[in-house]
């Protein structure tokens, strides 16, 4: 079955107050783009084009207004509303139908992910039946889900922003799961905060040894946009990068188009909607290339 993809942007946004009282986080601009337009990328890179938004109920016209249906990128989307934050595993259970029991890559509207040679280790996940997730280093774990390794090296669990992390490995949040995810996901309980909690699906598999535990090693830059820092931290991140190579990252049209999902007359049409901005100039770029 083919794989389908997920990004889950609802939440309160609550640790941005005031900026998210208005508008919902994933819609935040990270430089020139809406931030789900990164996650968004990393699902086209891999190449699935079947894609459920989860959002807020409130939030959801807004982003049916930014994204429309998907047909413009050669994708297909399906909206699905979260009336509540409960939970990251919850997901699973709001997509069941969605998922239809083909497996998934799900993504955070909040999580940004750059490397050389992302595309590979996407590929990599995508082709592998059993799972994917990865670890990645950081400076401050208990901010994160948080792997555990046994003696041997192995990731045997992940713990949920410990006190006393484990390890420095943080989980990120993208993730390659089977398509048994939502009849796992239904058998968890809340946890003491609540909520429907990924780190006990994901532990639940790894015990079963049906997860693969990739480490995103320091070439590539997984970047937060959890605080008003690392949200202003990953805008320039992302200026800083596209000014030197003149290059963009996360551009939908761009990956649509080199994947011969849209041809050069619907590229163009995108560029006419884009008016007078720095990123229409891109697109325009895009056409002469
Ligand atoms: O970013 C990676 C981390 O994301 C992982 O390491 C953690 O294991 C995982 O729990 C999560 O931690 P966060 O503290 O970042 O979770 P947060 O509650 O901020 O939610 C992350 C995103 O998911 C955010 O864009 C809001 C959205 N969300 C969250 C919840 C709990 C939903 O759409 N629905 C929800 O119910």
């Amino acid at each position: 079955m083919t794989r389908k993809g997920i990004i889950l942007a609802g939440g309160t946004g609550s640790r941005l107050y005031p900026i998210t009282m208005g508008a919902s986080k994933q819609l935040l601009p990270i430089y020139d783009k809406p931030m789900i337009y990164y996650p968004l990328s990393v699902l086209m890179l891999a190449g699935i084009r079947e894609i459920a938004i989860i959002t807020t109920p409130e939030d959801q016209p807004q982003f049916r207004r930014l994204l429309g249906d998907g047909s413009q990128w050669g994708l297909s989307f399906a909206f699905i509303e979260q009336p509540r934050p409960e939970g990251l595993a919850q997901a699973y259970l709001l997509a069941r139908d969605f998922l239809a029991g083909a497996p998934s890559a799900m993504v955070l509207g909040d999580n940004i992910f750059f490397g050389h040679g992302l595309t590979e280790v996407l590929a990599a996940a995508m082709a592998r039946p059993e799972g994917t997730i990865f670890g990645y280093r950081v400076s401050d774990p208990e901010r994160y889900g948080v792997l555990e390794f046994d003696p041997d090296g192995r990731a045997r669990a992940i713990v949920e922003k410990p006190a006393a992390p484990p390890s420095r490995y943080a989980v990120t949040g993208l993730y390659f799961l089977d398509g048994a995810a939502p009849e796992r996901a239904a058998e968890i309980r809340p946890s003491a905060r609540g909520e429907l909690e990924i780190a006990d699906l994901l532990s639940g598999y790894l015990a079963e040894g049906a997860l693969t535990v990739e480490i995103m090693g320091r070439g590539y830059a997984w970047l937060d946009t959890g605080t008003q820092g690392s949200l202003l931290d990953a805008g320039n991140f992302v200026r800083t990068l596209q000014q030197r190579q003149g290059l963009q990252t996360g551009c939908p049209e761009e990956i649509a188009y080199r994947a011969s999902w849209i041809d050069r007359n619907q590229l163009f049409a995108l560029c006419e909607c884009h008016g007078q901005s720095a990123y229409a100039q891109h697109l325009q770029e895009l056409l002469r290339d």
